[in-house]
């Protein structure tokens, strides 16, 4: 960890709280996940199935699951991502030796052998104890088949899907609640026009029913980052009745540039914070996208779901271009703090939100190699905030300081504040500068427990067989006296304070 200043050489910050305005729930579903099968993701990430000498349970990953479960994963969204508008959910299913092989277009032109498929998935889910989201096929699919896997999974009673299903060993139908109608349908999904999309949504959601007391919550493709235009459209066509929510993606690339991202570890000062300024473009996003949804829909019914964000950097020098294979470092973790602050203070339109991906591609919160696992930097931070799943959102303001350099000038700080149904208080601070510590006040005393992520430097990561560099760990850095206390948030760390 850096050396701290004395606290008259830092930056001073004031955090209000007001425990008696409570402004909404922060549904758990915002700390969700997204598995797609593209390079190492679902196979080796996270199946390897059951003759494999990695250990296991029914062919996923035992130290994979158990990372897993131990951030409390809500929601895992699968098989993509573009890979969703090219997957043919019977492919995937029965005897393994006699499924389907097809080529992954989008990723690397492998061979994807299906051996992964509807079974294998829903079975992780019921093992993470999380909620399914599937994102159906309607860029190449049919809606028949998009209906038929939603009575194959869902349907108890007696029908050629619910028959098939039982056949393939499963007596009962799984309960999925999440289901997308198309993944980035203005691009890899099939390049349509918001006007040609939003009337095949109806079309297809038509066709999409809730069986035996499962009750489908759909979603429909949403914007890619700034395209307003594409919320105008698709939220006058869809009405309440139509969708439950949409899917906004914005990744967070480095140098705003898609040709040259720059590199995960290897980074100056000013591309720190040109990346720290790019992921806060995220509020602008969400502020004015949801302001077009208040426009038809002012109660708030149509919610918006964050179902593909992080950093997406250029991938790791020597593996496959089309895997998407990249580090994870100290500013990643900074990142996923500023955006799971800003989902969360943004709850009452914000529903879910899902970090791409789970496991070996973007801002994977696990690494592997072969037997080895690594819990990433961005992992940390979602162990930290396990609190704020389902908490109440308090209001909170803060008055900081900024970060960053002539180009790139930032907020230091981000917050945000919630209270478990135990009646304690749960704030999460990072404070992204790379010169400041801050000494912050905040109007609450009572500290039950404080948590630190940091590193010596932004570039930190953890390497597989190494002593792990970013670890979330027990924090002392605080003062208490008559009814405040003074944090200090270390430059370039995320803070976790829990207070009566
Ligand atoms: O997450 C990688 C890809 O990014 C997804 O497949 C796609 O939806 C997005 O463009």
């Amino acid at each position: 960890m850096f050396s701290i200043k004395k606290e008259d050489a830092m930056k001073t910050a004031v955090l209000q709280i007001n425990r008696e305005e409570k402004c909404g729930i922060v549904s758990r579903h915002i700390y969700g996940h997204f598995s797609e099968h593209l390079g190492r993701c679902i196979y080796d990430g996270i199946y390897v199935g059951e003759g494999s000498a990695i250990p296991n349970v029914h062919g996923i990953r035992k130290d994979v699951l158990e990372a897993l479960q131990e951030i409390h994963v809500p929601v895992l969204r699968w098989p993509g991502g573009c890979f969703a508008d090219e997957y043919h959910w019977k492919d995937g299913i029965g005897e393994k030796a006699s499924r389907k092989k097809m080529v992954n277009t989008n990723w690397g032109g492998v061979v994807e052998d299906n051996r992964f498929g509807t079974h294998e998935f829903l079975d992780l889910c019921e093992l993470l104890h999380c909620e399914p989201y599937i994102a159906g096929n309607m860029g190449s699919g049919t809606v028949q088949e998009m209906a038929e896997w939603v009575e194959y999974m869902t349907f108890d009673g007696v029908s050629p899907m619910a028959d098939l299903r039982r056949k393939n060993g499963r007596e009962k139908p799984w309960h999925v609640k999440f289901f997308g109608i198309g993944n980035e349908s203005w691009g890899c999904g099939g390049n349509m026009r918001p006007e040609y999309y939003a009337d095949e949504y109806r079309r297809y959601q038509t066709f999409c029913k809730n069986y035996s007391g499962n009750t489908l919550y759909k979603v429909a493709c949403g914007p890619n980052a700034g395209d307003y235009h594409w919320t105008e459209k698709i939220m006058e066509q869809l009405k309440p009745w139509y969708t439950d929510a949409i899917a906004l993606h914005y990744y967070t690339v480095p140098s705003g540039n898609w040709e040259k991202k720059g590199s995960a570890t290897d980074f100056t000062d000013a591309e720190y914070y040109q990346t720290i300024a790019e992921t806060l473009k995220m509020e602008e996003l969400i502020d004015r996208h949801s302001e077009i949804m208040d426009r038809y829909d002012p109660d708030g019914n149509i919610k918006l779901i964050v179902d593909e964000w992080g950093c997406w950097y250029d991938v790791e020098p020597g593996t496959h271009p089309g895997f998407l294979y990249q580090q994870n470092s100290m500013r990643d973790a900074i990142v996923a703090a500023c955006n799971l602050n800003l989902f969360n203070q943004k709850c009452k339109r914000v529903a879910m939100a899902n970090l791409a991906q789970a496991v070996n591609v973007l801002q994977a919160v696990l690494l592997t190699d072969g037997a080895k696992l690594v819990k990433t930097p961005t992992y940390q931070v979602f162990r930290m905030f396990v609190p704020h799943q389902d908490a109440t959102l308090l209001s909170a303001s803060l008055s900081g300081f900024t970060a960053g350099t002539e180009e790139s000038q930032v907020p230091a700080l981000s917050d945000s504040v919630t209270e478990g149904t135990d009646g304690t208080m749960f704030v999460t601070i990072s404070n992204c500068s790379l010169s400041d510590d801050c000494a912050l006040k905040i109007n609450a005393d009572g500290v039950l427990e404080a948590q630190i992520i940091t590193a010596e430097k932004p570039q930190a990561y953890n390497d597989f067989g190494k002593v792990p560099a970013v670890e979330l760990k027990p924090y002392h850095g605080y003062t208490e006296q008559c009814g405040k206390t003074i944090l200090t948030v270390p430059r370039c760390s995320v803070v976790s304070v829990r207070f009566a």
